[in-house]
């Protein structure tokens, strides 16, 4: 399994996004590209950046009933794409289903993790809004259990919880982790946060880093400060 750093692609056009790219000249990231994107230019935009070159986790959380998840997931697979992911909450029947609609003729399929719970939902809410009455970490470990269950590849979660899912779930279940921020940058909106070095010690398998690439002064030297400290 090959430690990455994601680059969250989080701009709302096209010409946005390859205005970004276009500064990569020697390497080629692997990209994120999310609802926002998505949505704005639809499958297109998956195309082109994989016709440059670059890997694709496509960051859509899927959750519906299984029959809509298989049938989504395999318009997902002909796209491509690297890596995708779904809501662990739509459990694991749909998660089952998801695989089947991503497995391709040949056997092959992305890559596909889990959502475990968001990490902007607080454990008050969880518990008084959704009514489960457990805490967020043993939900969050039971919602991965449910993804290995399935046959999913890992989950998205905090840097700070990849080490009790790779406890529960076994060193081979891939953690994806948002909330990265170099030690001396801007922590912005996000409150738990770690350094691509510490991720690494965690036990991150890939790191998605958004602002402190894309608003960088030159991203491509922070992009290349990630991935020193995180790939080594
Ligand atoms: O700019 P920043 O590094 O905070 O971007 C992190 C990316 O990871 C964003 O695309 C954000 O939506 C995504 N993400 C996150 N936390 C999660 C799941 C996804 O920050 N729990």
């Amino acid at each position: 399994m090959g430690k990455d750093v994601i680059i969250a692609c989080d701009f709302s056009s096209a010409e946005a996004t390859f205005s970004f790219l276009d500064k990569f000249t020697e390497e080629k990231p692997f990209v994120k590209i999310g609802m926002e994107l998505y949505y704005a230019e639809g499958p297109s935009i998956v195309k082109e950046i994989k016709k440059r070159g670059h890997k694709i986790f496509l960051d859509l959380k899927l959750h519906d009933i299984p029959n809509t998840v298989k049938k989504a997931m395999s318009v997902l697979s002909s796209l491509d794409v690297d890596m995708t992911n779904l809501h662990a909450a739509g459990t694991v029947e749909m998660m089952k289903a998801a695989v089947e609609g991503l497995t391709k003729e040949d056997g092959t399929r992305p890559i596909l993790i889990a959502v475990t719970q968001l990490t902007s939902t607080s454990e008050e809410r969880m518990q008084k809004e959704l009514l489960i009455n457990a805490s967020i970490n043993d939900t969050i470990v039971k919602y991965a259990e449910n993804a290995k269950a399935a046959g999913l590849d890992g989950v998205v979660c905090s840097p700070l919880e990849a080490g009790m899912v790779k406890d529960a779930c076994g060193m081979e279940f891939m953690t994806v982790t948002p909330g990265v921020r170099f030690a001396d940058g801007d922590v912005g909106d996000q409150v738990r946060v770690t350094t691509p070095e510490r991720a690494k010690e965690i036990g991150s398998d890939y790191i998605v880093v958004g602002r402190p690439v894309t608003q960088a002064e030159d991203p491509v030297a922070a992009y290349r400060r990630c991935v020193k400290e995180f790939v080594g």
